[in-house]
């Protein structure tokens, strides 16, 4: 069964009101014009304060769906800052970018922490968007694959694999992410394709079959065409480019 692509804009901590409404509609306009059979799945990612209003801007249109950039595991209580799975499920989030690396670098999450996460939205019937990704020393000292297969081992530590299939793994190395230099297109498929060893690995091929994997950093409208041609590559994860509606819209035809 082939996997249905995603693009993924990750606004990241971007977009007040007014540009929430702006963005929101220049994608509602251009997704109106785009044939709903051939579309990726379409998610946007707005910051905490900008989900209500991003969720009431789209509820009637069936093709772009939310996700929220973090999520605190506990139900509810003493997590000043913090918001819930019950909080998001209010305004019909569906996804949940975790493991990000600015959060692991800039807000120090671990591993156990990230896999907390993930076993939470998984239970809450939400899908994770589990992020991994090497820094430009791992790399040059030969060690990416090592380091994906650790992160990603200890992110689905426990998940089922009725879960894992659902999930989404965003591959994003970490020098690439908005320095507008994308990892070359061959080289990501082949790092994505050794994330899908390890999850067949830990589960099954039919289950490393069905995980969708994307790529994220850098991801442009002038880099999609390549990138989604990659057998592995299954979408993308997009911060920069995912601000403009003109471009996320070239994303999403880049895409189909
Ligand atoms: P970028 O960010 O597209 O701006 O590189 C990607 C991400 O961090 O998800």
């Amino acid at each position: 069964m082939a996997r249905r692509p995603i693009i993924a804009g990750n606004w990241k901590m971007n977009n007040n009101k007014a540009a929430t409404k702006e963005l929101v509609d220049g994608i509602m306009y251009g997704v109106s014009q785009l044939d709903a059979s051939k579309m990726p799945e379409v998610i946007i990612a707005p910051s905490f304060t900008s989900l209500w209003q991003a969720h009431d801007l789209i509820r009637n249109e069936s093709k772009i769906a939310l996700a929220a950039q973090n999520v605190n595991p506990n139900p509810s209580g003493a997590y000043t800052g913090e918001v819930s799975l019950e909080m998001l499920e209010d305004f019909k989030v569906q996804f949940v970018i975790i493991g990000h690396s600015e959060r692991r670098q800039m807000f120090n999450e671990s591993d156990e922490f990230i896999n907390q996460k993930a076993k939470a939205i998984l239970a809450k019937g939400l899908i994770p968007i589990i992020c991994c990704g090497e820094t430009l020393e791992q790399r040059e000292a030969g060690v990416t694959d090592e380091h994906l297969a650790s992160q990603i081992t200890k992110a689905l530590d426990g998940i089922s694999a009725s879960d894992v299939e659902k999930s989404v793994i965003a591959y994003e190395p970490i020098w690439a992410i908005g320095t507008g230099k994308s990892c070359d297109s061959i080289e990501a498929n082949r790092t994505i394709g050794e994330i899908r060893k390890v999850v067949a690995k830990l589960y099954s091929q039919d289950t490393a079959d069905k995980i969708r994997i994307l790529y994220g950093g850098s991801v442009k409208p002038s880099t999609i065409v390549e990138q989604m041609a990659q057998p592995e590559i299954d979408g993308g994860l997009i911060g920069g480019a995912s601000l403009k509606a003109d471009s996320f819209i070239e994303l999403i035809k880049g895409a189909m």
